[in-house]
């Protein structure tokens, strides 16, 4: 079925003058699709919920802030069209669509997260009908969106000052506006600094199998006149061992309890390297990313992704017919090698079970 497409110059822009990748505009959903940048920057309308679920599970919105907001969003999508039933059965659906929604991914805690604050907020609600009931639930989606924007720049507020001049940073995968709201976690700092004058360079890892670092990293960097270079995933141990590397920054999908970090398949190996070369390691997130009911990092769901991903490069393939192939989407890097959390409320330092737990204890 095709569907209906925005253009480019019709997609609303952020602070950061980049592409919302998110946005709702008269009762609808729209979506940037990153699958097709930076060739094409195209939005979405989201029709209904399966074309939501698809969306999140092909990577047209990607990135963990910014698939809890998506979803949030999306299961408003699936329920716009049963505002006539009783209410009873319309909290029923409602918790219905959001246990279906949740499951598009697995890693990122966020989708969960928010699918889970809007399903809390309708049982709360003392709307009298449903229709009552469905116009509060976008509130309260909004509010999660308007929150990330927020949580994101108060990330990029703390995480500034560890940037000093004519350092270089390292980033894995995408944890930029494009993953977020708008300012990102990993590059909030960046975009913080970069915004109070503060020179430094950036290498964005290309991220196999997907690309992210390559196709959007690098891409909102440059367009935000960042000095952004792209190297490819094994190219970061000679660049530390020259010296080029003064800290690695990168986002999360969920954080456990003890501070093991899931991220993009890795960012575990460029931990370990940073560790080697006595570079200091930081992790950005916003608090919807934290899992405390996740004691450690071995119980987080990793996501095994389909196997063209590896055994082809962009439309070509490049493996044998019939390879085997493992595709996990997200590592979990150990909080051993972790130096700080870049959070909303400022650096968390281990130990980070301990002070976790106080930073968020209010
Ligand atoms: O598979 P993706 O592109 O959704 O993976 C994204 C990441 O791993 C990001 O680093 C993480 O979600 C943090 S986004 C602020």
């Amino acid at each position: 079925m095709s569907r209906p497409l925005i253009a480019h110059a019709d997609i609303p822009r952020n602070r950061l003058n980049l592409p919302e990748t998110i946005w709702w505009q008269d009762g609808e959903l729209f979506l940037l699709d990153q699958t097709q940048l930076p060739l094409t920057v195209v939005g979405e309308r989201q029709d209904d919920i399966e074309q939501v679920f698809a969306s999140i599970k092909a990577l047209k919105v990607r990135g963990a802030p910014a698939i809890g907001v998506a979803g949030a969003y999306g299961l408003l999508v699936g329920l716009r069209d049963h505002q006539q039933q009783p209410l009873a059965e319309f909290i029923k659906l409602i918790q219905q669509k959001a246990d279906w929604l949740g499951e598009a991914r697995p890693t990122a805690v966020n989708l969960k997260w928010a699918l889970n604050r809007m399903v809390a907020y309708a049982q709360d609600c003392t709307a009298d009908s449903s229709a009552a009931l469905y116009e509060q639930l976008v509130q309260e989606a909004v509010r999660i969106h308007t929150e990330d924007r927020e949580l994101c720049r108060m990330i990029g507020v703390h995480g500034a000052p560890l940037i000093k001049p004519d350092t270089g940073i390292l980033t894995h995968c995408n944890a930029g506006s494009l993953a977020t709201s708008e300012f990102g976690t990993a590059t909030s700092p960046m975009y913080v600094a970069h915004s109070e004058g503060t020179a430094f360079r950036v290498y964005a890892d290309e991220t196999r199998p997907l690309l992210q670092g390559a196709r959007l990293t690098s891409w909102e960097l440059q367009q935000a006149g960042i000095d952004v270079s792209l190297i490819t995933d094994n190219m970061s141990a000679h660049l530390m061992s020259q010296g080029l590397i003064d800290m690695v920054i990168v986002g999360t999908d969920r954080v456990a309890a003890n501070g093991d970090v899931a991220n993009k398949i890795g960012t575990m190996a460029v931990a370990i390297l940073a560790r080697h070369f006595g570079i200091p390691f930081y992790v950005a997130l916003p608090y919807s990313t934290i899992d405390f009911d996740m004691p450690a990092g071995s119980g987080i769901p990793i996501e095994e992704r389909g196997e063209e991903e590896v055994t082809s490069f962009g439309a070509r393939r490049t493996a044998p017919e019939a390879m085997r192939v493992r595709n996990p989407a997200f590592d979990v890097t150990p909080h051993e090698f972790v130096t700080g959390l870049i959070t909303e409320r400022g650096v968390v330092l281990p130990p980070f079970a301990e002070n976790l737990k106080n930073q968020y204890s209010e």
